[in-house]
C-alpha cells in the first residue's frame, strides 16, 4: 500500500465486516510535534485477545486454523518504518481501537492520498454504517458526522446521486480547505 488513505479503507472495511454501527476516523496532523496520528474507532464485535496477537503478528503465532489476512500488519509497518508507533486495543462484544502514529517529516511516511474519496466511497457504500470522520491540521479541524447529514437528508439516500456528488464536493472542498489555511494562526 503506498497510501495512508488506501490503509484506512482496509482498517475501516475490517471495521464494517465486524458489523460495527458507529466507525470513528480520526486523523491528526501536528506539524510542530511532527507527527501524523491515525485512530479508528468501531463498536463492531471486537476481538479476543488471542486474536488480537494473532492479527497483529500473523507470522510468528500459528495461524492454522483460520487465514489472517496483512491489513493490520501493513498498517503497523507503515507507521513504525517513519519511527512512529501502533497501539490496538480490543473487547469482544465492545469493539475495537487501532491507533497508528507517523512521523510526519518522515521520509519513508506515506502521503495520505485521496482521503476525501476513500471518505466518500465507505460512506456511500455503507449507508447502514454511521460515520464520524474528523481531521485535523494544526489549529484547522473538519469534522464530519453522518448521523447529522443523514438528519438533514430526512430519509433520502446518501447513494442518491445529487447526494453522492454533493458529498464527494464538500468532502474534497474541506479537505483542502484545511491546508490552505495552514499557517495563518
Ligand atoms: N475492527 C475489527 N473488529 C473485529 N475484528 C477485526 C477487526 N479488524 C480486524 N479484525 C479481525 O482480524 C482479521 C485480520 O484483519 P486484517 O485487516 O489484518 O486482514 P483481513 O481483513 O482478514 O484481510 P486483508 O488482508 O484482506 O485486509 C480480520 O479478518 C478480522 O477477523
Ligand atoms: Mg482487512
Amino acid at each position: 500500500m503506498e497510501e495512508l488513505s488506501l490503509h484506512i479503507l482496509d482498517i475501516v472495511q475490517n471495521s464494517v465486516a465486524a458489523k460495527a454501527e458507529l466507525i470513528e476516523v480520526e486523523i491528526v496532523e501536528d506539524i510542530e510535534a511532527d507527527t501524523l496520528t491515525i485512530t479508528i474507532t468501531d463498536n463492531g464485535c471486537g476481538m479476543s485477545e488471542e486474536m488480537v496477537k494473532k492479527v497483529v503478528d500473523p507470522f510468528t503465532t500459528g495461524r492454522k486454523t483460520r487465514r489472517v489476512g496483512l491489513g493490520i500488519p501493513l498498517f503497523k509497518l507503515a507507521a513504525e518504518l517513519t519511527g512512529g508507533d501502533f497501539e490496538i486495543e480490543s473487547e469482544l462484544g465492545k469493539g475495537t481501537r487501532i491507533l497508528a502514529r507517523f512521523g510526519h517529516s518522515h521520509i519513508d511516511r506515506q502521503p495520505l492520498g485521496d482521503i476525501a474519496s476513500t471518505m466518500h466511497q465507505l460512506i456511500v457504500m455503507n449507508e447502514n454504517t454511521d460515520f464520524l470522520y474528523v481531521h485535523k491540521v494544526n489549529g484547522n479541524e473538519f469534522k464530519l458526522d453522518t448521523r447529522e447529514v443523514k438528519e438533514i437528508l430526512g430519509g433520502v439516500s446518501l447513494a442518491e446521486y445529487e447526494v453522492m456528488v454533493w458529498l464527494l464536493e464538500y468532502l474534497k472542498e474541506n479537505e483542502d480547505s484545511l491546508y490552505k489555511t495552514v499557517g495563518k494562526e
